[in-house]
């Protein structure tokens, strides 16, 4: 079985954790504090274990649910040890303090950021599902598009493999390049959650292609 590494205990480790329980893979949470991971992946069940960050990570895939900043710290402070592996960024590397732009210089995007800063293979992925919808494994009643984009592609099979086991749909979205219009795109629709005039959006909508 395979092994899902995920550093962070916050609302997307646990969706995607959910997700990830649901495809039949194992998952290995890793936190600052090794009590916080005990007791997330505790209330995961038995194929759950915990960690700290800084330990070798067991997977082969290991996704960064954390904020961008503390992504391209952990991806540095591991350094080579993360070669070979499949690292997942679901980053939104938005400006909180405006909540106006990007915090990446136009053309770049996090996704391209991390990926200068480790030998893994970086994957863009799950940065347009919110968490609580990852949780339920849907949302309006619709499988979720899982936006999937990398330069490898060994590891962009192996994180839409991820994805349809887990009961979603992978689209497969391009070059690493492409991070750059998830980002903006998801970007947008935050945006939209955040508008008291759309009030039927509630930080549980999807991102969709339909037709
Ligand atoms: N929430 C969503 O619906 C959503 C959707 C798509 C993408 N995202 C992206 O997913 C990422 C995580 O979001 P979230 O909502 O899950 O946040 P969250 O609930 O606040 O969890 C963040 C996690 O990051 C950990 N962390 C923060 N700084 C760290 C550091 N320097 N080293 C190690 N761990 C660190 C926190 O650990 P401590 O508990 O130790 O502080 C916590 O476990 C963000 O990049 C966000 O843009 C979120």
């Amino acid at each position: 079985m395979n092994t899902i590494t995920i550093i962070g205990t916050g609302n997307m480790a646990n969706g995607i954790a959910t997700r990830a329980l649901a495809a039949g893979r194992t998952v290995e949470l890793l936190s600052r504090d090794a009590g916080r991971a005990a007791t997330a992946a505790a209330a995961l069940g038995a194929q759950a274990t915990s960690g700290v960050v800084g330990q070798t990570p067991a997977g082969d895939i290991v996704v960064l649910a954390v904020p961008f900043d503390a992504a391209k710290e952990i991806v540095t402070a591991y350094g080579d040890t993360l070669a070979g592996k499949t690292v997942i960024d679901i980053t939104n590397p938005v400006n909180f303090e405006t909540f106006d732009s990007l915090v990446v210089a136009p053309g770049s995007s996090a996704a391209e950021e991390i990926a200068a800063l480790t030998p893994a293979k970086v994957v863009k992925a799950f940065n347009t599902t919110f968490a609580g919808t990852l949780v339920a494994g849907e949302t309006g009643g619709q499988t979720l598009d899982v936006f999937v984009a990398g330069d490898n592609a060994e590891a962009t099979a192996a994180v839409a493999s991820l994805v349809a086991d887990g009961g979603m749909r992978p689209i497969a979205a391009g070059s690493l390049k492409r991070s750059r219009e998830l980002e903006g795109f998801q970007f947008l629709v935050m945006t939209l959650q955040a508008n008291p005039a759309l009030e039927t959006f509630n930080w549980n909508t999807g991102l969709k292609i339909v037709g």
